[in-house]
């Protein structure tokens, strides 16, 4: 599905990541990657710090799995940094969050334009500081032309707010009579949604130890695998990773079908 998309990226990553990838096929890894970076207030607070130092420790392992994932292959990493429903927390943390974003999106730039990172993003602009506003659409103009791997940073995203907003502008479209109810299908569908253009998630991680989805990628994970972990965030190592990918490897994906054999 990557095909053509995706060339061979100009530079390779810095060689300071390390991970054993023994036993990895690596004719079948996951081309799309979600991650739900979860845990990160539980990791500072068994250290007896506050939660917002498991945030910054969390933006640096995103740094390192990104990096990871690249020399791996890997074509695309969603990752899952402010929900929707995030902004019920003290309004210290959101602050704290939101300005760690901004910083990080600005430290990161070089880093991204060397490696050929290409930045994305999903959820709504709507709400956030204008000045993350202004860095994201920074970075998305500096790495446009990036044809290494996708960071797609989902920011103030909830899968139904996603639903929610597809929907109404496809029923914008059929209102003004530019398109018909008929012609909503699963594609057109898709073509509303912030993750426009990039194929469904493969894998689906979350760390933490919490078994549920909370509201990320609704739409989007219907037939993806999901592997979990109950390290935290801040913990996750590329090895882990690799680990994932082993069992993702393992998995039959049958798709509602039947694999004959
Ligand atoms: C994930 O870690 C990061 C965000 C949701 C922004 P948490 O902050 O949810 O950490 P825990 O789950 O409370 O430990
Ligand atoms: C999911 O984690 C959101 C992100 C990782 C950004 P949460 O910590 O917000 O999820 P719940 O509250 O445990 O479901
Ligand atoms: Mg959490």
């Amino acid at each position: 599905m990557f095909k053509g998309l995706f060339q061979k990226p100009v530079h390779s990553m810095p060689s300071e990541v390390t991970m054993d990838t023994g036993g990895l096929d690596m004719t079948n890894i996951p081309q799309h990657i979600a991650i739900i970076m979860d845990g990160n207030g539980r990791w500072a607070k068994a250290q007896g710090k506050v939660r917002t130092f498991g945030h910054k420790a969390g933006a640096e392992t995103l740094k390192t799995i990104v990096r990871a994932a690249d020399s791996l292959g890997i074509k695309a990493i969603t990752a899952y940094a402010f929900s929707t429903e995030n902004w019920k927390r003290p309004v210290t943390e959101v602050h704290f969050i939101m300005e760690l974003l901004s910083r990080y999106l600005t430290s990161e730039i070089q880093e991204f334009k060397e490696n050929n990172v290409k930045v994305r993003f999903m959820g709504s602009r709507e709400g956030l500081p204008a000045i993350v506003n202004e860095k994201m659409d920074h970075a998305i103009e500096e790495t446009k032309n990036d044809t290494g791997i996708i960071l797609n940073l989902a920011i103030n995203y909830g899968g139904q707010a996603e639903i929610l907003h597809a929907v109404r502008s496809i029923a914008a479209q059929a209102a003004k009579g530019e398109l018909n109810p008929e012609d909503i299908d699963a594609a057109l569908f898709e073509d509303n949604l912030y993750s426009k253009g990039l194929p469904a998630p493969d894998l689906l991680i979350r760390t933490g130890g919490d078994m549920r989805v909370s509201n990320f990628l609704l739409w989007q994970i219907a037939y993806s695998e999901i592997w979990t972990t109950s390290v935290f965030w801040p913990d996750f190592t590329p090895d882990m990773l690799v680990e994932a990918i082993k069992v993702f490897q393992k998995r039959e994906r049958r798709y509602g079908g039947l694999i004959q054999k």
